[in-house]
């Protein structure tokens, strides 16, 4: 089998909603395999396995960003939301092919390539955005491997926090750049950035990012006990409609109410993909819920904590119990997760 038809044997299982969780996984092997001989990537080299801190952000070693793949259900999801999103974009009836803007593409640029089975170049083109040397070699030379060229208009080696888009006709914007919470890693400054360069029609992928907080049981897999509310949407609207104040980049302070008899509250990370496409609790490495606190501890529960997304210097979460007049900060977010960059990314491979 050629390598072009090991890939659309992967897209078709990727592509089925009903492949079981056993086949998935043995796809994604053989899928994972294919990227790694094309790329050439040396999984354990030190330029592979180093992070690279951006300065507003950390953006995970070209190692770690490879093996994204192995988070399994993100992986699928992704790529069938993304296959969704384009042949809405055809039967819209586009005349132009369907341009793609991949920002943080990692090594392998792995949530694009199954799509080129599928569609002919004249119908879907991508432009690859990585910030990281050694990942963007890596795709140059998997999009030469694969002779895949003629679906990519431009490699571009830059912060897609920063980057002004030469092109602005662009109908999808996909990134992946995040971690659980929302903290550290650049999705909301990249998506941000870019989104609003575009015309009000592009879509986004993912489409929707939501952190609530929740009081979870204290069995085994902790599951959700009782929703608490919203504490941060990052979707097509919410981006169009920030506005930075002249002090800082924090998004506006939400405060929610604690239950007085306490329990176990994490933050939730729901990821809507696109259309039906999401990922739930535990359904990813990217929405497992952060636990924040068990209550109630030598002083009792916090009576409401208020929550303030901050984009620099780097995202963060920042958090501020109140009880009793008094204030006790917490933040997630930098040092408390620096060694998961070091180490691995938070996908299921993960301890
Ligand atoms: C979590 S990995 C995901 C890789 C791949 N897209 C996937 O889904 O498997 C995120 C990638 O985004 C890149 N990245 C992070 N911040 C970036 C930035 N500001 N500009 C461009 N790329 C960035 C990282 O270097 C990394 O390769």
């Amino acid at each position: 089998m050629t390598r072009l038809a090991t890939l659309a044997a992967v897209a078709d299982v990727l592509l089925d909603d009903a492949t079981s969780p056993s086949l998935l996984h043995d796809t994604l092997e053989q899928y994972r395999d294919l990227l790694l001989t094309a790329s050439g990537l040396d999984l354990g080299d030190d330029s592979s396995l180093k992070p690279f801190d951006t300065g507003r952000g950390i953006a995970i070693g070209a190692t770690w960003a490879a093996l994204c793949i192995d988070d399994e259900l993100r992986t699928q999801r992704f790529i069938a939301g993304l296959h969704a999103a384009v042949n809405e974009a055809i039967a819209a009836g586009s005349t132009t092919p369907v341009h793609v803007v991949y920002a943080g593409t990692g090594p392998f640029a792995t949530l694009a390539l199954p799509l080129m089975t599928r569609f002919p170049a004249e119908q879907l083109q991508f432009t690859f955005l990585e910030i990281n040397a050694v990942s963007l070699a890596a795709v140059e030379r998997l999009i030469d491997a694969l002779g895949i060229g003629a679906y990519v208009r431009d490699v571009v080696l830059t912060d897609a926090s920063t980057y002004q888009l030469p092109d602005r006709t662009v109908d999808i914007l996909l990134s992946e750049t995040m971690q659980f919470s929302l903290v550290d890693e650049m999705q909301v400054p990249i998506t941000l950035n870019l989104l609003r360069q575009l015309p009000a029609t592009t879509v986004l992928i993912p489409e929707r990012i939501t952190l609530r907080l929740g009081r979870l049981a204290e069995t085994e897999g902790e599951p959700l006990v009782e929703d608490l509310g919203e504490l941060l949407v990052i979707d097509r609207h919410t981006l169009r409609s920030y506005v930075r104040n002249t002090k800082s980049s924090d998004f506006p302070t939400v405060t929610l109410p604690l239950p007085p008899a306490g329990g176990l509250f994490a933050i939730r990370t729901g990821i809507q993909i696109f259309g039906g496409y999401r990922l739930e609790d535990y359904e990813s490495g990217l929405t497992n819920p952060e636990i924040i606190g068990r209550f109630p501890d030598e002083e009792g529960t916090p009576e409401t904590v208020e929550f303030t997304y901050q984009m620099e210097p780097c995202p963060y979460l920042r958090m501020l119990f109140r009880q009793n007049g008094a204030a006790t900060p917490s933040e997630i977010g930098s040092e408390q997760k620096q060694e998961q960059y070091t180490g691995q990314h938070n996908g299921p491979f993960a301890e």
